[in-house]
Parts: structure tokens; C-alpha cells; sequence
């Protein structure tokens, strides 16, 4: 259910109203990027797989060296706090945390303490929802996923150009999202979620070393999957296999599961989100919803 009172926003400590929610220009999160971040769910009161994202917040910014200040026992207290403060049982959680407030020079060292956003929100699923009739249209993206030598998305930043690049693409085609090719051409994942196909009645899904982010909705779905009897296989596809794949879908925690019906206006199947899709959904539904997946709050 959308709510209608502004949400409280958490900065640094303080809450405040969604319009007054605000940080300095000279922090490094907006001037660079510089700054890592996580998009968690809460489901019927209860935050999804909280100890996992926070967990990958602290990889992310460790990779950084961005030494953020507060335990996360305390990072995980906080973030209870906020979601209890807005009273939200079904809510999207972004959790941010930039370099802090430096100069215009690109030095972290010159800046002086990280600061910690977190924001709770009510979200639809951004590619639809799963049980919708045909699947999303998606591009294959001309700008390739950033490598794993690079500014990898297995790093959760607050650089998401890439992603961007590949969005403006597919909105200019008139698709609703774009899959990404990693620099050697391998079929990546998509501008913000991971990609499955089914071939054969087996999942497939592309590795790290593709460029990915190892997403949590990821990892769910694959252990759902082996609880179902369904094999997965973790490695490299082509776009020629994943065009003529009998599903194909993608996974994240913003766009949850989402059937892919259509990749540069080629039919996967008949458009529709087919059976291994629907039983994976039907029992994400399940799991998604279960206390014993998360932390209960409200
Ligand atoms: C680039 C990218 N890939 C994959 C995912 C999916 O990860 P998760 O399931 O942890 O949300 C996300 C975030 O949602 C993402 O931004």
C-alpha cells in the first residue's frame, strides 16, 4: 500500500521530512559518485535478507577504502530505527553511504566524514510485476557492462553511469530496460538487476567474472531453484543463446523477478513468462514473505 504522510529521511543521525531531507554539494557522493550503496525490501514488517545487504555494503566500501563510521550492528540498528519511525511494512530501503564532504579535488583523504543516508520508500517492482501477462522488452545494450579490472559492479558504488548509458538507450528504443554485454562480449545482466535464462528445462545465469553485481535476489532465487529440483549453471552465455533461450527473466531487489518477454523485439518464446519462471515466482512469494528470511521490525 502506498502511504500518503511525507517519509522521514535518516541523515547522519537526525531524521527529517522527505522535502527537507538534504546534503552538502561538496560531498564526494554527488561531485564523484564517490560512495557506496544498498536497495533492501521490506516485506510485511519484516526487512528481506538484512544481515546480507549489510554485509555487502561494508565488502563494497572496504574495496573503497571509505572506512564507514558506525558498526554494523549499530548501521543495522539505525536502519531498523528509520523503518520504524515511518511505519511502512511494505517499503523499499536505500541505504547510502557517500565519502562525506571534501574539496573539488578528487582526494577522499580530503574529505572529512562519511555520511550516512538511509531513506524508506514505497516501491513498485520497477519492471512491472511478475504476474504481468507478456514480459518486459529489452535491448541489447551498445554500452558494455564495466569490467571486472575496472569500476566493477560487483561493487555496489554510487557510480552507475554505466547502467546509465544503457537506460537512456533502451528508453530511446522504446524498451523497458537494456541487457549489458561484458567487455568480451558475454551476456552480462541487466542496468540494475541479475539475468537468468532457461534452456532445456535448466537455469543458467552469467558468473562474477562477467561483470555482474552477485546480487541477494540472485542467490535466492538460485537456492529456490535447487530446493525445486531445477539445475542451475553459473557460466558465460552468448547473446545468440540468450535470444533463443525458452525463458529468459531478470532478478534484483528493486525489480524482484521480472519475465523478459521480448530482446530487440525478438519473441522469447510467445512474449509470455513461461513455467520454470512462474514456479520460481510463486515460491519467491512465499519465501520473500517468510520472517525467518530477514529481521522483523514492525
Ligand atoms: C547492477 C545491479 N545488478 C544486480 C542487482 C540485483 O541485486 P540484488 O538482488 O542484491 O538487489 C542490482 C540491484 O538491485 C544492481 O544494481
Amino acid at each position: 500500500m502506498r502511504e500518503s504522510r511525507e517519509p522521514l529521511v535518516y541523515i547522519d543521525g537526525e531524521l527529517y521530512p522527505k522535502s527537507q531531507a538534504k546534503i552538502s554539494v561538496f560531498d564526494h557522493g554527488l561531485l564523484y559518485g564517490d560512495g557506496v550503496f544498498e536497495g533492501i525490501r521490506v516485506y510485511d514488517g519484516v526487512i528481506f535478507k538484512l544481515k546480507e545487504h549489510v554485509d555487502r555494503l561494508y565488502n563494497s566500501a572496504k574495496v573503497l577504502r571509505l572506512k564507514i563510521p558506525m558498526s554494523k550492528d549499530a548501521m543495522t540498528d539505525e536502519i531498523i530505527k528509520t523503518v520504524r519511525a515511518n511505519g511502512f511494512k511494505d517499503a523499499y530501503i536505500r541505504l547510502v553511504v557517500t565519502r562525506g564532504v571534501g574539496d573539488l579535488g578528487l582526494d577522499p583523504r580530503k574529505c572529512g566524514r562519511p555520511s550516512i543516508i538511509i531513506i524508506v520508500e514505497y516501491l513498485e517492482p520497477i519492471l512491472g510485476r511478475g504476474e504481468r501477462e507478456y514480459g518486459a522488452s529489452v535491448i541489447i545494450s551498445s554500452t558494455r557492462r564495466d569490467p571486472v579490472y575496472a569500476t566493477s559492479h560487483e561493487v555496489k558504488s554510487l557510480n552507475y553511469l554505466n547502467s546509465i548509458f544503457a537506460k537512456i538507450e533502451a528508453i530511446e528504443a522504446g524498451a523497458d530496460d537494456a541487457i549489458m554485454l561484458d567487455s568480451r562480449g558475454f551476456v552480462s545482466e541487466a542496468t540494475g538487476a541479475n539475468l537468468f535464462i532457461v534452456r532445456d528445462s535448466k537455469l543458467y545465469t552469467p558468473p562474477v567474472t562477467a561483470g555482474i553485481l552477485p546480487g541477494i535476489t540472485r542467490a535466492v532465487v538460485i537456492e529456490i531453484a535447487g530446493k525445486l529440483g531445477i539445475p542451475v549453471i553459473e557460466r558465460d552465455l552468448t547473446p545468440v543463446e540468450l535470444m533463443t533461450a525458452d525463458e529468459a527473466f531478470v532478478t534484483g531487489t528493486g525489480a524482484e523477478l521480472a519475465p523478459i518477454g521480448f530482446i530487440n523485439k525478438l519473441p522469447i518464446n510467445d512474449g509470455r513468462p513461461g513455467p520454470i519462471f512462474r514456479r520460481l515466482l510463486e515460491e519467491f512469494n512465499k519465501v520473500k514473505r517468510d520472517p525467518s528470511n530477514g529481521v522483523k521490525v514492525l
